[in-house]
């Protein structure tokens, strides 16, 4: 009978200090633990520490989220390896991962970059990539911080599609512009990105 009260006592006591607090602690507990499945290869906090992987921190949710479907969709979105990790996750798990990486910093590695190609850059930038890509508050995906081998690799990818089998009007108007850059372009906007915080 004591013991039914003192049983009683604490369990009231639990529910009204931590009645709102406790699911909070589990989903961050739970996102932690979906987050260790990606930090060996997108860095200890989803800054990447390169060469291969991109940086996956302080990514806009909406962005973070689209890409991890449009990798598990069948014709969706490029990937080495993405298309075969991001399956492993349901709906429910990629919002709980790009809630925890959105809400990460995004740091820049202080990557070597050429000051003269900087420069090159940053003119092409302003002339053709600025429009989608300088805006968090519009959904624009940005670039500035990002890992440069990734940069090339993905300015090369699209550069390969065939435009015209492009849904996204925007992405099919990128690939048009990224056609029309020479090798040493491509390097120059990498370096410019490499080089913003
Ligand atoms: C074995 C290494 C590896 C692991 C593990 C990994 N990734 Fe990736 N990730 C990559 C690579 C490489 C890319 C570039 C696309 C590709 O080639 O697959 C990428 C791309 C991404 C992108 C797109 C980034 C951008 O800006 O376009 C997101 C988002 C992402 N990964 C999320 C995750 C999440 C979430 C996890 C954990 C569940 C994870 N990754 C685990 C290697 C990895
Ligand atoms: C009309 C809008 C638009 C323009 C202009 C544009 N982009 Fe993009 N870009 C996008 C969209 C949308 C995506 C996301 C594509 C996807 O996830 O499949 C993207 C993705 C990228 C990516 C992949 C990075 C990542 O993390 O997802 C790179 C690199 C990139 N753009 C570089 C450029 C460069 C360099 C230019 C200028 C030469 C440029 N873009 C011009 C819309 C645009």
């Amino acid at each position: 009978m004591e013991r039914n009260k003192t049983f009683r006592a604490i369990h009231a006591a639990l529910l009204i200090c931590c009645a709102g607090f406790a699911p909070t602690v589990l989903a961050e507990a739970s996102a932690q633990m979906l987050a260790n499945n990606c930090v060996g290869c997108h860095g200890p906090d989803g800054n990447s520490l390169g060469p291969a992987s991109p940086s996956i921190a302080g990514e806009l949710k909406v962005n973070f989220v689209d890409k991890m479907k449009s990798y598990k969709t069948k014709g969706g979105r490029y990937s080495t390896i993405m298309g075969r990790i991001a399956k492993g996750f349901n709906d429910k798990e990629i919002d709980l991962m790009a809630e925890h990486f959105s809400s990460i910093k995004r740091t820049n590695l202080h990557q070597e970059v050429d000051k003269k190609m900087v420069a090159r850059g940053a003119k092409i930038h302003d002339k053709t990539c600025k429009k989608c890509h300088s805006e968090p508050e519009e959904d624009d995906i940005i670039l500035n911080g990002q890992i440069k081998p990734y940069l090339l690799n993905t300015m090369h990818d699209f550069s390969q599609l065939d435009a015209d089998s492009i849904r996204s009007k925007d992405v099919k108007k990128m690939v048009k512009k990224l056609k029309e850059l020479s090798m040493a372009d491509r390097k120059a906007i990498a370096d410019y990105y490499a080089s913003q915080k």
